[in-house]
């Protein structure tokens, strides 16, 4: 027993291969991945956030298939079948609240995952891969979460809707189009409704499928860890070191999460979206929810609407080409101090756009929300090449 504990904390004295027991392919499978995964020792808090975002995937899907029980997707129905689930359906308002802000947290925790992956470099070689497939899965959330959006026919729901599906009309010629396409009629109605419901149902399944590719990617080459090296580092394997930290920042997360669902379970929401939708009245400020509001900021900091609608989805777009844009050949920001600067640069910019993206178009945020956007797409396009360059010389000058 004694002799094991020393050989796991001995580097490459741990044998892996030959902790495969089976020749069964599920339970190799199982022994290959998850119990005798090779994972770096140093690993700290922030490499939890995989496992709490594929966590808050699976509550989002269970809680989602026991609203679909009560839920009706008509507009005649559907606001009065989610008042009802709150009221009637035995322990519907838990079930509710879980889903409302399981949704909140989930991005909560995939913000934090992306940005950990910015800060220790896991974009760069040998990881981009699962960090492309990981911006894929970011794109489908925001679907997954906007449709999810319309379902109450709030008021919301209803001019939130209206907002983002007729941003395709700046599209040149075929936007128009696109938008009667995506509503299925000249205006958000009933078939609008369906639809969501259907897509929002059947798109978190897609994501799993996605969480299965990016985890097959990562296992391909292995974690990343702090120092952002391979070599010279322990590796242990994921039972019971990995699953046991995980387990412990699960309950400090649900401590959070349920905090949330019980003490203050509409504070992450709009009051508004408890009015039913009305196509007549228009609301003082159609503010999307929290976790769009740095794009919604991008989106309205451009005066032109096609630009507007551009500079959005480009700046998502702009991390799938995070692994090419980086030149530098060291990962973590520990070692970069550079980088580092600009890094919270970015967490501050970010958090400013948040803030903008809920304020009136007016003086001063208009200009702050300029001045932030273009911050934004500095980040990604000059200064993390230009760092690299910098410390690609200072490191050749060194050698
Ligand atoms: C449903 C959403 C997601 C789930 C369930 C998920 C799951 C995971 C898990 C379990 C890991 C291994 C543990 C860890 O390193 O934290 C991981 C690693 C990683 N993920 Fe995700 N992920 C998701 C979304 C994303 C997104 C949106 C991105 C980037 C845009 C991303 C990029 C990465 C990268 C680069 C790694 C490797 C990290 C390293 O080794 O340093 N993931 N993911």
């Amino acid at each position: 027993m004694l002799k094991n504990k020393i050989d796991v904390c001995n580097l490459g004295a741990y044998d892996f291969g030959s902790k495969r027991p089976h020749d069964n392919f599920i339970i190799s499978f199982i022994w290959k991945h998850i119990v005798f995964y090779p994972t770096p020792s140093n690993l700290n808090v922030f490499w939890s956030f995989g496992s709490l975002a594929g966590l808050f995937l699976v509550i989002q899907i269970v809680t989602g298939v026991f609203l679909a029980m009560h839920y009706t997707p008509h507009i005649l129905y559907a606001f009065d079948s989610v008042e009802n689930i709150m009221r009637n359906v035995e322990y519907g308002w838990l079930v509710r609240y879980m889903h409302s802000n399981g949704a909140s947290f989930f991005f909560i925790v995939v913000y934090i995952h992306i940005f950990r992956g910015i800060y220790y470099g896991s974009y760069m070689y040998p990881r981009a891969a699962v960090w492309v497939s990981g911006v894929i899965i970011f794109l489908l959330m925001m679907a997954t979460a906007f449709l999810g959006y319309v379902l109450p026919w709030g008021q919301m729901s209803f001019w939130g809707a209206t907002v983002i599906t007729n941003l395709f009309s700046a599209i040149p010629i075929v936007g128009p189009s696109i938008v009667e396409w995506l509503w299925g009629g000249f205006s958000i109605d009933n078939a609008t409704l369906n639809r969501f419901f259907s897509l929002h149902f059947i798109l978190p399944f897609v994501i799993v499928a996605a969480v299965v590719l990016h985890l097959a990617f990562l296992h391909e080459v292995g974690s990343n860890n702090p120092l952002g090296i391979n070599q010279h580092v322990q590796y242990i394997p994921f039972y019971p070191y990995f699953a046991i930290k995980d387990a412990f920042y699960l309950w400090v997360c649900f401590f959070f999460y349920f905090s949330f669902v019980f003490f203050a379970p509409n504070f992450l929401g709009h009051p508004d979206n408890y009015i039913p939708a009305n196509p007549m009245v228009t609301p003082a400020h159609i503010v999307p929810e929290w976790y769009f509001l740095p794009f919604y900021a991008i989106l309205r900091s451009i005066p032109n609407k096609l630009g507007g609608v551009v500079a959005m989805f480009g700046s998502i777009i702009v991390l799938l080409f995070l692994p090419i844009l980086n030149w530098s050949c060291m990962r973590s920001s520990d070692f970069r101090p550079i980088f580092r600067v600009l890094y919270w640069f970015l967490v501050c910019d970010f958090i400013i756009l948040g803030w903008i993206g809920q304020q009136p178009v007016e003086t001063p945020f208009i200009e702050i929300g300029i001045f932030a956007t273009l911050f934004y797409f500095m980040f990604f396009l000059v200064c993390i090449p230009v760092v690299g360059l910098i410390e690609k010389n200072i490191i050749s000058k060194a050698l």
